[in-house]
């Protein structure tokens, strides 16, 4: 069974609860020295928040991520290290979170031209960064208090920098769970095996006669079971943990419309069409696989039914077109998607909020800055998230006369000028009409920089505030050879003296040994690797006939 209250809670449990709004902050941060560091984090220790305490009806939440940097300040580089040389499987996890996002962003992301790391913002263009502080409450009152309590507990602490803060959209709970492009976002997510949440139809993996079962649990929480029968990370440091992914993404809205309504106009069809096939879903959330000739608010509401549906009966694309975002980016069991690829070890969590002001609905752009604070919570950076980006968002799908050179995501991929411009292929129901195609898709999303967290368990980081070493537990993970217990010898520290702001409870008992004293974190930029996440089989497809000139009716 799984120890909810050792999960932070942003692994399993979503920040909104039904429709109640959400306030999310996000608050980086570098450290100096790892006393301070760790005295930071038995001060924030007890406020940090656990799936269990969200089942019992916490909404107030803290989560903490640690980037390689301060798990290497902690003297935990050997446990990350020691996991790549026992377990293949984990090498490209590892190898991911050291080097961090920015190390992989041109390679394997993806982000080149404007999304190049030249161009992020700081301080993610720049050095690398070593905690995120992610607060969620469902009142602006109860963020501004946790935001005063954390502020003043860092303040404490001159060696630890806040180097940047990034606040989602404050829409006052309207329309919250809704992307700048105007889409309902959020909807369908894995339900996880032993996660104690409700396993819709839809959620999981494809099963036996049209049923669904639950992703297995070692896909979003290390040290458990995973979807190939192994156990990953056996190390008492990482158990109960996940990795986070923070990803900031630039919407060009205006860019958007205009593309749409252009397109819409050239084709003669109806503009919220166009855009739905872009996504796979209406607006409202309603699926195209389900509805596809109008949308259907009412379906979009119903969690037993929004999501409940598969790609077999939609070999073309007639419904929901093979390129769409959603189709790409979960194929399920689709005949025509990534083939041989098994989805289940490929699927993620995604924790996105908007951030920036709503571009009104008839308004030219303003050229303000919106988009995504994008997050994802997986257990194999490399084989999750980077694989979903780089081979399904950024590659050319193998589903031969189905997609067209060029042809990726539409709404997130990395477009190209000139020979190299996104195509997008709209297959269309009626027989004997044409499929449209989309040509010269402009680049809709831009990335502003990122970086992969740890998220430790709620007793690692305890033992991290308290400088003492998580004990190997003989029944749970299995770090019996030792190697995830090979730091170098070194004075031990005296744990720190925390400070503790008013309102927090006392932190719990300390236990076990106390581990070697901190070494400094490495602040150059890590070497970037050479190599790409696992491939798919990215084929060059067959070219479409260009249809412009034909009659276009789409389902
Ligand atoms: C600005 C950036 C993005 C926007 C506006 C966006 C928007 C959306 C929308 C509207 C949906 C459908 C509703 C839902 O199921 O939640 C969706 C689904 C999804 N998106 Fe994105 N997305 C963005 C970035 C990404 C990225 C970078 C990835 C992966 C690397 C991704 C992966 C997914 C997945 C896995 C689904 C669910 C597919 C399914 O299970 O059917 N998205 N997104």
């Amino acid at each position: 069974m799984l120890e909810l209250s050792q999960i932070q809670s942003n692994i399993l449990r979503e920040y909104r609860h039904g429709t109640a709004p959400a306030f999310v902050h996000f608050i980086f941060l570098r450290f100096g020295d790892a006393t301070d560091a760790r005295a930071l984090i038995k001060t924030l220790h007890p406020m940090v928040t656990s799936c269990a305490d969200v089942d019992e009806g916490v909404h107030s939440v803290l989560n903490i991520g640690l980037a390689y940097p301060a798990v290497e300040m902690f003297g935990h580089g050997g446990d990350a290290r020691a996991l790549n040389e026992r377990d293949d499987e984990a090498t490209g996890t590892i190898e991911a979170f050291k080097c961090g996002m920015r190390a992989r962003a041109v390679k394997i992301l993806g982000d080149d031209e404007d999304s190049d790391p030249e161009h992020w913002e700081e301080p993610y263009a720049k050095g690398r960064l070593h905690a995120v502080l992610c607060l969620n409450a469902h009142t602006r009152e109860k963020i501004k208090t946790n935001l005063d309590l954390v502020g003043a507990a860092l303040k404490k602490y001159p060696s630890i920098e806040r180097v940047r803060d990034e606040a989602a959209a404050d829409f006052g709970g309207e329309r919250a769970g809704t992307e700048h492009f105007g889409f309902a976002d959020g909807i369908a997510q894995p339900s996880v095996l032993d996660a104690g949440e409700p396993n819709y139809a839809g959620s999981g993996t494809p099963g036996k006669r049209r049923g669904w079962e639950p992703v297995k649990t070692g896909e979003f929480v290390l040290g458990h079971l995973d979807e190939s029968g192994q156990v990953q990370f056996r190390s008492e440091f990482f158990k109960d943990g996940s990795f986070m992914v923070f990803r900031k993404l630039q919407q060009h809205v205006g860019r958007f419309r205009e593309y749409v309504s252009e397109m819409a106009a050239r084709k003669g069809v109806d503009p919220e069409l166009v855009s739905a096939k872009m996504v796979g879903r209406w607006k409202s959330g309603a699926p195209l696989m389900l509805s596809p000739k109008k949308d259907d608010a009412k379906l979009a509401a119903d969690l037993d039914r929004n999501n409940d549906f598969r790609y077999e009966d939609d070999r073309e694309g007639k419904r929901c077109p093979i390129g769409s975002h959603i189709r790409r980016n979960n194929p399920r069991e689709d005949p025509t998607g990534p083939g041989t690829i098994q989805t289940s070890k490929h699927r993620i969590i995604r924790r996105s909020t908007p951030y920036g002001t709503r571009l009104p609905d008839d308004a030219a752009d303003d050229g303000e800055d919106r988009g995504v604070l994008f997050v994802v919570i997986n257990a194999d950076i490399a084989r999750q998230f980077e694989f979903v980006q780089q081979n399904w968002v950024n590659s050319v799908l193998s589903s031969t006369a189905l997609t067209l050179p060029a042809d990726r995501d539409p709404l997130i991929g990395r477009q190209r000028g000139g020979d190299e411009a996104g195509k997008f292929l709209i297959p269309t129901a009626k027989r004997g009409t044409r499929p449209i195609v989309a040509w010269g898709l402009p680049r809709f999303v831009t990335t502003r920089g990122g970086e992969y967290f740890l998220l430790p368990s709620l007793d690692t980081l305890h033992h991290i505030g308290q400088n003492t070493r998580p004990p190997v537990d003989p029944e749970g993970c299995d770090a019996s050879d030792g190697s995830s217990h090979t730091e170098p010898a070194a004075e031990a520290q005296p744990p720190p003296e925390p400070v503790e702001p008013e309102s927090l409870p006392e932190p719990t008992a300390a236990t076990t040994e106390t581990i070697p004293a901190a070494e400094a974190a490495p602040t150059a930029e890590a070497a970037p690797t050479a190599e790409a996440a696992p491939t798919a089989e990215t084929t060059p497809t067959t070219e479409a006939t260009p249809a412009d000139s034909a009659s276009t009716e789409v389902e």
